[in-house]
C-alpha cells in the first residue's frame, strides 16, 4: 500500500516539479509496480489526450480474438486506474475504434464518449470515461480494419505461401488503433494479454508467453502473454502467423517463418554474445529472455524493440551478419528507450541517439574496433550530408526538436544524438563516461526522461568543473542547432583505403579490384561516394565488375538502385520493380520512389506504375511515407 501512496503523492505533485524520486521506480515483490510521471512542462505529451496528473491507466489487460476475415482484433481491455479522489473521469487514446460499451469492475456500465477525430496526424479522438468511484473499467471494442498499427498480410504476402499473418508496429502513436489505453511514452503501464487464433497460426507478443497455448476446441487456440514491468504503451507488439522458434543461446532465440529460420538462426547467431558485451558496458539485461522474429518483407521498419521480442525485417540477412548493428541497435534499446523512456516524442533521441551510440559500442565489443569505426564514420557521414542539405541553422537540427514540420530523417535523432555521447565519452574519457551512462539507466530504470533532465544529471553526477562544463557544450549540443565544433569527429584512417579507391574512380573509372574483399561498409562507402552523374555504359561496368544487381546484401542493392535510377538507368527498372514488390522497408521503399519522382517526364510514370502495384502490400507507414512522396496524401 505504501507504494501506491508514494505513487498517488508523485502523481499529484505540483507542475512544477521537474524531477522524479528514484525509489519510485524500484520494484518490490509482489506488489504491483507503478511507475510515476514527469509532471514538468518540458514532458507534456502533445501528442496524447491523456491527463496523466488527473487520471491514468496503470494495467492493461486483454482479451482479444484475432478475427483474420474481417481484419479486426475483438475483444475487451481492461484497465486498472491510478487517479486523484476526486477525479470521476479518465481519458484515453483511440483511432478508429469502434467502442461497443464500458463497464466498471463489477460489470455496471458507465458513460463513455468519443469525441472528434483530428484528421491530420494521427492523434485519433480522446475516449472519456466516467468511472465516478470506481478505479477499474472494461471496454468492450473492436479495432477497424485499417487500423494503422495492423498489417494483416494474405498469405502470398508471406514467405511460404500458406497461412495468413498479422504483425503489429506501435511507435510512435500507432496503438491507439488497436489499444484503447494513454498512448504517451511517459505513461508506462503493465500488461497481460489473452489472444485467440485460428489453428495453425502461432501468437507471440512483446511479453512473457504463459505456459502452452490452450486448444479451444473451434479451431481456435488461446495464448497467454505477461509483462510485469512498467512500459510505454507504444512498446505492446504483436505477431500471430505460421513461425517457428529456433534456440541461439541460454536466454536468446528466433522465431521466423519456417522456410526462414534457418537463414534467419545463422544470421543473428551472435546474439547472445551482443548480450553479454552490452550487459559488461551498461548493467544487467533485466527483461529475462532476448528473443527476435524476423518477420515478412512488409515490416515497415528495420527493426522494432519490442521488449523481450525484437521485430525485424528479413531485409536485413545478408548471408554475412554484416547487418547486424541491426540487432545490436534493438538490443540496446532494452536500456535506452524501454528502460529509461523520451517522455515526449521531441526528445527521441534519448531513445535513438543513446541507442545508436550504444550500438556502436556493442559492435565494437563484438566486431572490433575497425568495423566500430567505420560504422561511425558512415553515421558522421549522414550527418554532414544531411546539414549540407538543410542547413546549420535548420532548428530540426538540435537534439531536442519539435516533431512537425521538415522531415529530417535519422541524421540527428540518430546520429547526432550517437556523436553527442561519442564526444562527450571522448572529453571525459571512457571510463568515467561509461560509469556515468551506467547510472543513468540505472537511477532512471522504468522511468521517463526529457532533455532537461538529462542534462540536469550530467552536470549532477558527471561534470566536475567549469572549465570542463564549457569544453563540453552540452547545452549547445542538445538545444542548438548545427553541429558543435567540439565533435569527436571519426577517425580519417577508418576509410583511407576506399577514400583513395574513390577517388581513382572519379578521376579515371577505374573500379577497384579490392572491392570483393571488402566490408559491406567499406562497399557501402564507395557507393556512397561515387561521383552521382553517370553513363550507361559506366553503370554497367560498375554492375559487371562488382556484381551490384545480384548482391545477396539488401543495403548495397538500394544503394546500386539509387544511383542507377538517378541516372534514368533502363536495366535498373526491371530490378528496381523486383526490389520494390518483394521489400516494404520504408527506408529502402521511400527514396526509391523519390529518385524515380524526381527524374520526372522518365520517372514519373515509372514511380506511378510500379506503385499502383505494390501499394496494397505495403504497411500503412511505407504507404503513408510514398503517398506523401507522389502526391497523394490524403
Ligand atoms: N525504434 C526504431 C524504429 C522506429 C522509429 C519506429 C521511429 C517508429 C518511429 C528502431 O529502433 C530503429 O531505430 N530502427 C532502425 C534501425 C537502424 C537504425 C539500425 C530502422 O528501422 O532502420
Ligand atoms: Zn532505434
Amino acid at each position: 500500500m505504501r507504494r501506491i501512496a508514494t505513487a498517488l503523492s508523485l502523481l499529484l505533485a505540483s507542475t512544477a516539479c521537474t524531477t522524479v524520486p528514484s525509489e519510485g521506480g524500484s520494484m518490490t515483490a509482489g506488489e504491483p509496480m507503478v511507475s510515476p510521471i514527469l509532471t514538468g512542462a518540458d514532458a507534456v505529451d502533445s501528442m496524447t489526450y491523456a491527463q496523466p496528473q488527473v487520471a491514468r491507466v496503470t494495467h492493461v489487460d486483454l482479451d482479444l480474438a484475432l478475427d483474420f476475415d474481417r481484419k479486426r482484433v475483438t475483444g475487451v481491455a481492461n484497465l486498472d486506474i491510478l487517479a486523484r479522489p476526486d477525479a470521476g473521469a479518465i481519458v484515453l487514446d483511440s483511432n478508429g475504434l469502434e467502442i461497443v460499451g464500458v463497464r466498471d469492475g463489477a460489470g455496471n456500465p458507465l458513460a463513455w464518449k468519443l469525441g472528434d477525430t483530428v484528421s491530420e496526424g494521427g492523434k485519433g479522438a480522446p475516449l472519456t470515461i466516467t468511472m465516478g468511484n470506481a478505479r477499474e473499467v472494461q471496454i468492450q471494442y473492436a479495432s477497424a480494419p485499417n487500423a494503422e498499427a495492423l498489417q494483416w498480410l494474405t498469405p502470398e504476402q508471406t514467405a511460404g505461401g500458406q497461412y495468413r499473418y498479422l504483425f503489429s508496429q506501435g511507435q510512435a502513436i500507432l496503438n491507439r488503433t488497436w489499444i484503447p489505453t494513454q498512448d504517451s511514452p511517459g505513461i508506462r503501464q503493465t500488461w497481460a494479454a489473452r489472444i485467440t487464433a485460428p489453428k495453425p497460426l502461432d501468437v507471440v507478443m512483446s511479453g512473457v508467453r504463459q505456459g502452452e497455448p490452450e486448444d479451444l476446441g473451434n479451431g481456435r487456440r488461446a495464448f497467454r502473454f505477461v509483462m510485469d514491468k512498467p512500459v510505454p504503451p507504444y512498446l505492446i507488439a504483436i505477431a500471430a502467423g505460421d513461425i517457428d522458434f529456433a534456440a541461439i543461446g541460454p536466454r536468446t532465440g528466433v522465431w521466423a517463418e519456417p522456410s526462414t529460420l534457418a537463414r534467419a538462426r545463422a544470421e543473428v547467431g551472435d546474439t547472445e554474445e551482443m548480450v553479454e558485451a552490452a550487459e559488461e558496458l551498461y548493467g544487467d539485461y533485466r527483461w529475462g529472455r532476448y528473443d527476435m522474429i524476423v518477420l515478412p518483407p512488409s515490416f515497415p521498419y528495420g527493426g522494432m524493440e519490442n521488449p523481450v521480442m525484437t521485430f525485424l525485417t528479413p531485409t536485413f540477412i545478408a548471408g554475412d551478419r554484416s547487418n547486424n548493428g541491426l540487432v545490436a541497435h534493438e538490443l540496446a534499446h532494452s536500456w535506452s528507450g524501454n528502460l529509461v523512456t523520451n517522455a515526449v516524442w521531441e526528445d527521441s533521441w534519448l531513445n535513438e541517439g543513446v541507442t545508436s551510440y550504444f550500438e556502436n559500442r556493442i559492435v565494437e565489443a563484438v566486431y572490433g574496433k575497425k568495423r566500430a569505426e567505420q560504422e561511425a564514420a558512415l553515421s558522421f557521414a549522414n550527418i554532414e550530408e544531411t546539414l549540407a542539405e538543410v542547413g546549420m541553422n535548420a532548428p530540426g537540427t538540435a537534439l531536442h526538436h519539435s516533431t512537425d514540420g521538415a522531415e529530417i530523417g535519422s541524421a540527428i535523432t540518430y546520429d547526432k544524438g550517437h556523436f553527442f555521447l561519442r564526444t562527450v565519452e571522448s572529453i571525459v574519457g571512457r571510463e568515467r563516461f561509461d560509469a556515468w551512462l551506467r547510472q543513468w539507466f540505472d537511477n532512471h530504470a522504468f522511468q521517463p526522461a526529457t532533455s532537461q533532465l538529462f542534462y540536469d544529471d550530467m552536470m549532477a553526477n558527471l561534470v566536475r568543473n567549469d572549465a570542463e562544463a564549457e569544453q563540453l557544450a552540452l547545452r549547445e549540443w542538445i538545444f542548438q542547432p548545427g553541429l558543435p565544433s567540439n565533435v569527436a569527429r571519426p577517425d580519417p584512417a577508418a576509410f583511407a583505403e576506399v577514400d583513395s579507391a574513390v577517388q581513382a574512380y572519379a578521376a579515371s573509372s577505374s573500379i577497384p579490384a579490392a572491392y570483393n574483399g571488402w566490408t559491406s561498409a567499406e562497399r557501402m562507402r564507395f557507393l556512397d561516394n561515387i561521383p552521382k552523374e553517370r553513363s550507361a555504359a559506366q553503370l554497367s561496368e560498375l554492375d559487371r565488375q562488382l556484381g551490384l544487381s545480384t548482391t545477396q546484401n539488401n543495403e548495397i542493392l538500394f544503394l546500386w538502385l539509387e544511383l542507377a535510377l538517378a541516372n534514368r538507368y533502363e536495366p535498373a527498372v526491371p530490378q528496381a520493380e523486383q526490389f520494390l514488390a518483394r521489400v516494404g522497408r520504408a527506408k529502402f521503399v521511400r527514396p526509391l520512389f523519390q529518385v524515380l519522382w524526381s527524374e520526372g517526364e522518365w520517372g514519373r510514370p515509372i514511380a506511378k506504375r510500379i506503385y499502383a502495384k505494390t501499394r496494397p502490400s505495403y504497411h500503412a507507414v511505407t504507404r503513408g511515407a510514398v503517398d506523401r512522396v507522389l502526391g497523394m496524401a490524403g
